[in-house]
């Protein structure tokens, strides 16, 4: 075993986040300290507001932190991920991770194909013939081939999550990180995608996913509970 292989994935350090705003400071995160384990499909439960999303902000550095360190393990280096440059880190991000946000964010002005191809063309991994031919497999897999080159305002909630689960897997990246990433979407298909989740940590891919829905918990190889910005429970693997 090479020592980064026996180190977590990843390592959150004494996260703190201060959200500033007019009303005041709130404090979103106070003190979180947790790994993720190579491999592992990691639950992230709470309740409205507890700290979800502010959570998966600081693992993929899309925020940045007030205080502590998110620390990623991989190919023999350890990096801190907010010490990075942002452009470093977009870099990066877009070669490790697989981000599926609460709100989709996908681009407005870019057909869904074009949605999908968009991290392969700026990773530089795939000739653009190959991303628009896998960016289409990637549709073909959410069952929305049929609508690849309709803008996502055309588009229901429920297909818009979808694009945003296929755009997450363009890169194949090794981390995949979702926020309720079936949260708009009806069970069988909800069921559908989670599958596909599970059949990626069966191929060796890691997952951090958000999700309200505790009748999920069993699936996860862990979980943990976020309660006002603090871990009240962190889950033992199974
Ligand atoms: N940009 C911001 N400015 C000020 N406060 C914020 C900001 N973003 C989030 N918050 C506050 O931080 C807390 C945590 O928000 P967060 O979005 O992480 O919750 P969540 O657990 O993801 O909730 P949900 O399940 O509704 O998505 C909430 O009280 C929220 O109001
Ligand atoms: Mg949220």
């Amino acid at each position: 075993m090479t020592p980064s292989q026996a180190l977590p994935l990843i390592e959150l350090r004494d996260v703190v986040k201060d959200y500033q705003s007019e009303a005041g400071i709130f404090p979103a995160l106070k003190g979180i300290n947790m790994h993720v384990e190579r491999g592992e499909f990691l639950g992230v439960v709470g309740k409205s507001g507890a700290g979800k999303s502010t959570l998966l902000n600081m693992f993929t550095g899309v925020d940045q932190l007030t205080s502590g360190e998110v620390i990623v393990h991989t190919n023999g280096e350890s990096i801190s991920l907010h010490e990075l440059s942002e452009n470093e880190l977009a870099l990066w991000r877009g070669r490790t991770m697989g981000v599926i946000y609460q709100s989709f964010q996908l681009l407005p002005m870019l057909s869904l194909v074009q949605n999908i191809m968009m991290p392969m063309d700026m990773s530089g991994l795939y000739h653009p013939r190959k991303s628009r031919e896998y960016a289409l497999e990637l549709l073909d897999m959410v069952e929305l081939i049929e609508h690849a080159h309709k803008l996502p305002s055309h588009i229901s909630g429920g297909q818009q999550q979808r694009v945003a689960i296929a755009r997450a897997l363009a890169n194949d990246p090794p981390i995949i990180v979702a926020d309720e990433p079936t949260g708009s979407l009806d069970s069988v298909t909800a069921d559908n995608i989670f599958q596909v989740f599970e059949r990626l940590v069966q191929s060796g891919r890691t997952i951090v996913m958000v999700t309200h829905d505790k009748e999920l918990i069993p699936r996860f190889s862990r979980h943990v509970e976020i309660i006002d910005g603090k871990l009240v429970n962190e889950g033992k693997r199974k």
